[in-house]
């Protein structure tokens, strides 16, 4: 059986790129029975740019509740608060003392931060070291990540080596494992969706606030009457990702006939996201107006989480000579 390890920042509600391209796969693959799955909410990573209360509460029950409403089985894996296992942050410190300065001032998403933001605390600096933390304390094989995430998986990779060499058997080495298939969603303006560039397709809006987010992709100026490219067009993108190849392939016709409006276009996307995800919604609105049934299952996972972490870091610890 292999233990499969991911974290998910909590920095706002999970949008459609963040479910297509992170939380369905995620879940799809928990399902395999190979698999023993480690799945938690990074609250202590969103503390680095976070520094209010509510938001960071509204952030971990909003992602939390993404994940259970898409159906995460909690009962056959593990499901948890980073900042409920406390003992990332010993391992966090082991592995800072062998991790060498330059590693994380090379690091690609310090330098972008760093570039963007107009303070910049030293929690953001060793992020990675934190990340490699989270990983090492489960003795987790692999980690399911973006693109963006594998130089992150390279530091810990290399972290974790040179602790062993001294320290013999003390982690296992993880390997980061990247969904070459999961496409970049794109968002309203046609870039990569994402929480920062307020493009986002937030599927758990009301239904007038949704279809306000649907109308407001960007689209050519061609009239109703003009044929049009549905290659070209943000709505048929997010339209082909979500519906059936036959629906997909008789909008494209409609397209490229011509008295078909990008107006009709979005209010068929609207009803597709509403039909699809319609039980998703339903569930997320029901546990977020009961944030206990959340805060019980995070509860939960935190318990199981805490008897692997505490076997992990007896074993580091005894190593070191504590
Ligand atoms: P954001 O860009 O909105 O801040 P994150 O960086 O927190 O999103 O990403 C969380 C997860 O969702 C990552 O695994 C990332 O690869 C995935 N993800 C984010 N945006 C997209 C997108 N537009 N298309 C596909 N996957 C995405
Ligand atoms: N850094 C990851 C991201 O921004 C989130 C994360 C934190 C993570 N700890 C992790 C991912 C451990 C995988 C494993 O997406």
């Amino acid at each position: 059986m292999a233990r499969v390890l991911t974290g998910i920042q909590s920095t706002g509600v999970p949008h459609l790129g963040n479910l297509l391209g992170a939380i369905i796969p995620a879940i799809k693959m928990s399902q395999d029975s190979e698999n023993e799955s480690l799945f938690f909410i990074a609250d202590l990573h969103s503390f680095t740019t976070i520094r209010d209360k509510k938001t960071l509460e509204h952030n971990t029950y909003a992602t939390a509740a993404a994940w259970l409403a898409f159906g995460f089985d909690t009962k056959n894996n593990l499901f948890y608060r980073q900042s409920d296992v406390t003992q990332v942050c010993e391992l966090s410190w082991y592995l800072n003392c062998f991790t060498p300065f330059p590693m994380l001032a090379n690091a690609h998403s310090f330098k972008d931060k760093s570039d963007r933001l107009s303070q910049v605390n030293s929690g953001l600096f060793t992020y990675p070291v934190l990340m490699a933390a989270d990983i090492l304390l489960y003795d987790a094989e692999f980690v399911p990540v973006g693109k963006d995430q594998i130089q992150h998986l390279e530091i810990t990779r290399d972290i974790a080596g040179a602790f062993n060499h001294i320290y013999k058997d003390s982690f296992v080495i993880p390997e980061a494992k990247v969904d070459e298939k999961v496409m970049t969603i794109p968002g309203t303006d046609g870039q990569k969706m994402s929480k920062s560039y307020n493009n986002i397709i937030n599927i758990f809006l009301d239904d007038k606030k949704l279809r306000k987010q649907i109308m407001s992709i960007q689209t050519d100026s061609l009239g109703l009457e003009d044929k049009k490219d549905p290659s070209n067009c943000n709505v048929f993108k997010i339209y082909q990702l979500l519906a059936s190849e036959e629906d997909s392939n008789k909008m494209e016709e409609k397209y490229k006939a011509g008295n078909y409006g990008y107006g009709h276009a979005k209010q068929e996307l609207f009803e597709l996201i509403c039909n699809k995800f319609s039980s998703q919604r339903e569930r997320y609105n029901h546990l977020m107006s009961n944030t206990d049934i959340i805060e019980e299952e995070l509860i939960e996972g935190a318990k199981k989480a805490t008897l692997i972490a505490d076997k992990v870091l007896k074993r580091v610890r005894n190593n070191i000579g504590y």
